[in-house]
């Protein structure tokens, strides 16, 4: 196992009060990565679907169902809000939520973004192992995923890093981000 503990408490340090947001696709391994990232550097994991659910008292699908997309992406704008507000924390966040401008403004303000990306196959593999995403209960999954993946990749590319999510150890993944935090300290100028 990779030892990251060195790397880590730079990183931890640098940060301050500040939240490490995972953003990515649907399966690229935010929640699987971030909780070891927080583990890696001591701090708490906490992931904004699991509190959008508690908020609502339903599950993501029934949100989708019952409500509707736009409503999911009003709370998911408004729980990420209140979660940024309770850094240094590593928080995950579903693949829609950095579609928003007042969430990646947010993000820059209290947090440092992180994009975990990953082709389309992996993608695939690991979303196909479950049936809990309402986007994908359509004919052609991989059809609609492809789609998303264009449509998002640019804005996904406003992170302040890119790691690949590939199909190595996870602590090898964990251990690439803390280098890159390491390497590249993102500064914001105060009250940025
Ligand atoms: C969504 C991703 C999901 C969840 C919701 C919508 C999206 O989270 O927030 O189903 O728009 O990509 P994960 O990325 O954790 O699967």
């Amino acid at each position: 196992m990779a030892d990251n503990s060195a790397t880590a408490r730079h990183v931890r340090q640098a940060l301050g009060t500040r939240s490490i947001v995972m953003v990515g696709m649907m399966g690229c391994g935010k929640s699987a990565i971030g909780r070891r990232l927080a583990n890696a550097l001591d701090l708490k994991f906490v992931d904004a679907d699991d509190e959008i659910e508690k908020a609502a008292g339903m599950s993501i699908s029934e949100i989708f169902q019952q409500l509707g997309e736009q409503h999911f992406r009003d709370g998911e704008r408004r729980v990420i809000a209140r979660l940024l507000a309770g850094g240094p924390q590593v928080l995950s966040t579903g693949g829609g939520a950095y579609m928003s401008e007042e969430t990646r403004d947010r993000v820059r303000t209290a947090g440092i973004a992180v994009w975990l990306k990953a082709e389309l196959p992996i993608l695939m593999k690991r979303v196909m192992r479950r049936d809990n995403r309402p986007l994908l209960k359509t004919h052609n999954p991989e059809a609609r995923m492809r789609e998303l993946l264009d449509i998002r990749s640019p804005i996904y590319a406003e992170a302040d890093i890119t790691i690949e999510s590939r199909e190595v150890a996870h602590d090898v993944i964990v251990g690439e981000i803390l280098n890159k935090l390491a390497a590249q300290p993102v500064e914001r100028p105060a009250g940025a």
